[in-house]
């Protein structure tokens, strides 16, 4: 029987468990699909590192252009990661006519508006459930379950890196150093971890899934990022004692017509689930109109559970194959004429709870002019500690506030660096209490 013929750009920590996938279940595959998969070729960058074993009949090379050239491939894999030459390789491909399955969240991120199009333009189909919380089927909810539903929001934690590192941290106590490179040796992080640790891997993420659910394009520029590197020990034990953990959350809603898009750390109660979402693992919570509120949790990152991800849109494109099928359509695939563009909402128009961390001398009066300079911006006061004192050493003051605008604490912070009070940069870490975020 006339196999379906693949080719895979990459062979690193995701394109090796492609090639495991294809070497060990190349039956059940065959069975499920109703024809025989078979993998080609094999791109990569450098043809003489040391890598596991090609599955059978692939060949190496080190021209990921031969891959998208080559008339005989049906699908192209790509698991190489980046804007460039990754945008050129699905164009060509695309264009080639071929099917085209990627893990690539930055390319979809920075370049999805003009990917979408052209898959639809030239009526091939795309696969990129890995792009977004590894194993966990959280674009195939947003794409085929819920498609007669009207999404609210998404939010969740998208990115195993992060998770880990915070997961570690809280319980194990561990620096923020050794939780990263444990998550390194484990290969969830990104080529460059300042994509995790950063927040832009998880903006990366949030763009994709708006793009979906609200059916509209994002600017990824509009998403407020901010990442994990700030917060210290002392932050993840405050925030214990005040019955909150910490996760690296994103959050994509819809409010008033606008889309409020954004990523930052956040404190959790940690009586909620979402909180105790642990490790690698992700959690994605999609609230909408109709079906209400669904959990999808699984295992965000790493080899195993992304080529489970990658290998389940090759199958599902393959089985279109071999009926003849027409495939997908995505929401956000129709021209952007076609689509309302729901404009991006500021982050300072947030309002939400806040825990926030200054460091001052310990002295008669400081209290009073930070409460002061809150006070004076219409920011209330719920909870304070002052931890320990120290003879001549700032000490560390926690205030936890009632729910406030962004824009007002910002110029309550700002009146407190120019007082020249604070030894260290004020921490602000958002509180998500509410369901709706
Ligand atoms: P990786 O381990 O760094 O592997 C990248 C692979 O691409 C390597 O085999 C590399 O070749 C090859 N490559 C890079 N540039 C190339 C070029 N110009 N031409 C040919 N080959 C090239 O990365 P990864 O962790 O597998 O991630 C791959 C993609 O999956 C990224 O988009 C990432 O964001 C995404 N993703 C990763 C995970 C995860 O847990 N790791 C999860 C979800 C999504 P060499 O081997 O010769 O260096
Ligand atoms: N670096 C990413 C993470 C890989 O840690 O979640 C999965 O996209």
């Amino acid at each position: 029987m006339e196999p379906i013929r693949l080719g895979l750009i990459g062979f690193g920590v995701v394109g090796a468990g492609v090639g495991a996938i294809l070497r060990n279940n190349g039956p059940a595959l065959a069975a499920r699909v109703g024809r025989p998969l078979s993998l080609i070729h094999v791109a990569v960058r450098d043809l003489n590192k040391k890598r596991p074993a090609l599955p059978e009949g692939a060949r190496l090379t080190g021209d990921p252009f031969e891959v998208v050239n080559d008339p005989s491939v049906d699908i192209v894999i790509e698991v190489m990661g980046g804007e460039s030459p990754a945008f050129e390789l699905c164009s060509k491909a695309v264009a080639n006519g071929k099917h085209f399955v990627t893990a690539n969240k930055l390319l979809l991120a920075l370049r999805g508006e003009e990917v979408y199009r052209a898959v639809e333009v030239a009526g091939v189909e795309l696969g990129f459930e890995a792009a977004v919380a590894g194993a966990v089927p959280v674009i195939r909810a947003l794409r085929d379950a819920l498609a007669a539903d009207q999404v609210e929001q998404t939010r969740g934690i998208v990115n195993g890196t992060g998770n880990y590192i915070l997961s570690r941290m809280t319980d194990e106590r561990v620096t923020f150093a050794e939780a990263l490179k444990g998550a390194q040796e484990l290969g969830y992080a990104e080529a460059d971890p300042t994509l995790d640790v950063e927040g832009i891997d998880s903006a990366h993420k949030i763009a994709i899934l708006a793009a979906l659910a609200f059916e509209t394009p994002v600017d990824f520029s509009a998403v407020y990022t901010e990442g994990i590197t700030r917060l210290t020990p002392e932050d993840i034990i405050m925030a214990g004692e005040f019955g909150y953990r910490v996760k690296l959350l994103a959050i994509a809603r819809r409010v008033d017509g606008q889309v409020d898009l954004r990523v930052h750390p956040a404190m959790i109660p940690a009586r909620q689930f979402i909180a105790n979402v642990n490790g690698p693992f992700n959690a994605v919570e999609i609230t909408s109109r109709a079906a209400g509120a669904n959990m999808l949790v699984g295992r965000g990152a790493g080899s195993g559970p992304t080529a489970s991800a990658v290998m389940g849109d090759v199958v599902d494109i393959a089985r279109n194959i071999v009926k003849g099928g027409a495939g997908k359509r995505y929401p956000m695939s129709a021209p952007v004429a076609a689509r309302r563009r729901l404009p991006a909402r500021p982050i300072s128009a947030l309002v939400t709870e806040y825990y926030l961390r200054f460091t001052v001398p310990d002295r008669p009066g400081v209290l009073a002019e930070l409460a002061g300079a809150l006070g004076r911006n219409g920011i209330s006061i719920s909870s304070m500690i002052q931890r320990g004192r120290q003879e001549n050493e700032p000490v560390s003051v926690v205030m936890l506030t009632h729910k406030a605008r962004e824009a007002d604490l910002d110029k309550a912070l700002a009146e407190i660096a120019n007082s020249g009070l604070c030894a260290q940069p004020t921490m602000r870490v958002r509180i998500v209490n509410d369901e709706r975020a």
